[in-house]
């Protein structure tokens, strides 16, 4: 068994696909949703056992406030419900529950629920969840640059080289950087997500939607990810091999 193997991992999952998932079975986009709860529950109650630490799932980004009201105002319905529901089972499986992205927007009875899931989750120590909600990478990177430039005053921005290392820490410190992202539904893009904690990450594509996706394509996934050789910017680890130097 390599580090790999053992280190406890960042997962990131654009959970993607549930308007075409529904849409294949002639059934309203709502349907998706709803299904797309389902897979939720099963990848959250798997990955702790699957050596998962920090579960960052992206659930409403920033930009699918375009979408029309009707389907938005059902996806906080379905997250509040969700939020009310899972809560105890998160406490019990020692989860820590925490809400990422902007919370200026969100209905009140949605901020309410998830104020009160993460208190009642914060003890939590066997995996951190996180769940991206009216999220936008290029915003949560620009406010973390604004509070570094207000922390460190107008003499220190004028270096960039404290920039990198500040909008890092301010970024990664509690969860890391992200080891493994997936991506169900078919498409090959991060839409907005994460972009800075995924410098190095590996990515696994998957053509599933998010409504079929269950605890054995999150292992498999895992899986892949353990046989990638990670290089970051370095050269291949030497192989121990114990013909070496061949005899004559
Ligand atoms: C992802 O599925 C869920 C959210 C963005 C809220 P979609 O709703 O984007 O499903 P597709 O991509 O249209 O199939
Ligand atoms: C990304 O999916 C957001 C979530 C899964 C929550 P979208 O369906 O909104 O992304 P695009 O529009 O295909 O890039
Ligand atoms: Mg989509």
């Amino acid at each position: 068994m390599n580090d790999l193997n053992l280190k406890r991992l960042h997962v990131a999952i654009i959970m993607d696909g549930n308007g075409r998932w529904a849409a294949q079975r002639g059934l309203p986009r709502t349907a998706g949703h709803r299904a797309g709860i389902a897979a939720l529950r099963r990848v959250v109650e798997r990955a702790p056992d699957a050596g998962i630490d920090c579960l960052t799932l992206y659930a409403f980004s920033s930009d699918n406030w375009k979408r029309p009201r009707a389907e938005v105002e059902f996806i906080f319905r379905l997250l509040r419900i969700f939020l009310r529901i899972e809560t105890a089972q998160l406490s019990a499986n020692e989860v820590r529950l925490e809400v990422i992205g902007r919370r200026d927007r969100l209905p009140q009875a949605v901020l309410e629920a998830i104020e009160k899931a993460e208190r009642a989750t914060a003890g939590g120590e066997r995996m951190h969840l996180r769940v991206a909600i009216d999220y936008s990478s290029r915003e949560a990177i620009a406010r973390a640059a604004a509070s570094a430039i207000e922390m460190l005053g107008p003499n220190e921005v004028s270096s960039i080289d404290w920039l990198g290392p500040c909008l890092g820490r301010a970024l990664t410190a509690e969860s890391g950087e992200v080891d493994l992202l997936i991506r169900t539904g078919g498409e090959k893009r991060l839409s907005d997500f994460l972009l800075w904690e995924c410098a190095y990450t590996e990515l696994v594509f998957l053509e599933r939607m998010w409504p079929e996706f269950d605890a054995t394509d999150l292992d498999a996934a895992l899986d892949e990810f353990r046989h990638r050789e990670r290089r970051f910017g370095g050269v291949p680890a030497v192989q121990e091999c114990s013909q070496w130097p061949a005899t004559v």
